[in-house]
């Protein structure tokens, strides 16, 4: 089986496993907040549909890893839905954190109902997720599900960190390269490293190779997100769903605007002088490029991929599932969505 072949079999396991842990909120008085949930899921509301739940690449990681060691990865399946429930709150309380009014091509449900509600329904996913954790006690041992539950707060915890650095770096000038990392570190790869963790966890792998799958996860986690600051300014918004003025726009110090600051031509001189408005975001973008933000962050983010996949071949992924998350790993990099 390749990797298309796993998600034929894995994507319907998880979305059934992801509704019936979102209906938890599915009674008379609370069908609309219930509603609010399954729209941001892309279950309901126009435009509903394969494009409108995004790629679901957490859930599928955490399957894969434990397919990789050999084990059940249907036993797996409220770790999976836990990590995607994760995801989707953040990205809906950090839609109102970044002012975004479009993800996954529709609006943002502080768009469509108030900051109080998404902060509500954001609420409501991380409850569910970590509820669903104690659903793994059906096929694990409870110390193996405590020890998930622990991986899962630490890792919620290292994402409001970076969620933290992210937003406070907008306010200031004096930032490096090496300020990055620390941010992207916590705000996208504690996750996919718990991912890669928790499914090598579930699949009994023993404690050297559960880190090697961490790392795996961390270091894939930096490539993702160079690769989404890369789109988040020249990628194609029909194709990512998402608003590409808006990271230049908010002021947000990608990889590659802190690394034109550091080169101190004219994007710094710009960047400096405050906010870039809508209307010049392309010619701002164009200078971005021609100073070499862009082709530094790909170089970065092939680098990172290159460090996850030497951690995937220590990890010692067994079977076709272990070649299909080799597969999952190139394609990310390579990803315009
Ligand atoms: C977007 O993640 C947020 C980041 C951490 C970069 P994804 O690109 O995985 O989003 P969806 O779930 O596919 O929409
Ligand atoms: C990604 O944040 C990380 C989290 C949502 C925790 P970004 O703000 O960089 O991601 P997008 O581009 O909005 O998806
Ligand atoms: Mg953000
Ligand atoms: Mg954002």
């Amino acid at each position: 089986m390749n990797l298309k072949q796993h998600i034929e079999v894995m994507l319907p396991a998880i979305e059934k496993e992801l509704q019936s842990q979102v209906a938890r909120l599915n009674a008379d008085r609370t069908r609309h907040f219930h509603e609010m949930l399954t729209y941001h899921m892309g279950w309901t509301g126009e435009g509903a549909g394969r494009e409108a739940t995004g790629k679901r690449i957490r859930p599928l990681i955490v399957l894969l890893a434990t397919a990789s060691l050999g084990a059940d990865w249907q036993t797996s399946l409220p770790a999976a839905a836990a990590v995607e429930l994760v995801h989707n709150f953040s990205l809906v309380h950090d839609d109102v954190q970044d002012n975004s009014d479009k993800r996954r091509g529709r609006p943002t449900v502080w768009t469509k109902w108030g900051v109080p509600m998404a902060i509500n329904v954001g609420d409501a996913m991380f409850v569910i997720a970590n509820r669903a954790v104690m659903d793994l006690i059906k096929a694990h041992p409870a110390s193996t599900v405590a020890r998930t539950a622990t991986i899962l707060h630490d890792t919620c915890l290292e994402l409001t960190c970076g969620q933290y650095l992210d937003m406070s770096y907008e306010e200031r000038t004096d930032l490096s390269l090496e300020d990055y990392w620390p941010m992207v570190g916590g705000k996208t790869s504690a996750l996919l490293s718990a991912c890669t963790h928790i499914g090598a966890l579930l699949g009994n792998a023993g404690e050297t190779e559960q880190e090697a799958y961490r790392q795996f996860g961390y270091h894939l986690g930096l490539a993702f997100q160079v690769q989404d600051d890369i789109l988040g300014i020249w990628g194609d918004e029909t194709v990512t769903g998402k608003s590409t003025a808006s990271d230049l726009v908010e002021g947000k110090n990608s990889l590659p605007v802190l690394y034109a600051l550091g080169r101190q031509g004219k994007f710094a001189d710009r960047w400096k002088q405050g906010p870039i408005t809508a209307n010049e975001v392309k010619a701002v973008a164009a200078q971005l490029e021609d100073e070499g933000g862009r082709s530094y962050a790909e170089e970065l983010s092939e680098k990172e991929t290159q460090t996850a996949l030497k951690y995937l071949s220590e990890s010692n992924p067994r079977g076709a599932a272990g070649e299909a998350m080799l597969e999952l790993a190139n394609m990310l990099l390579k990803r315009n969505q």
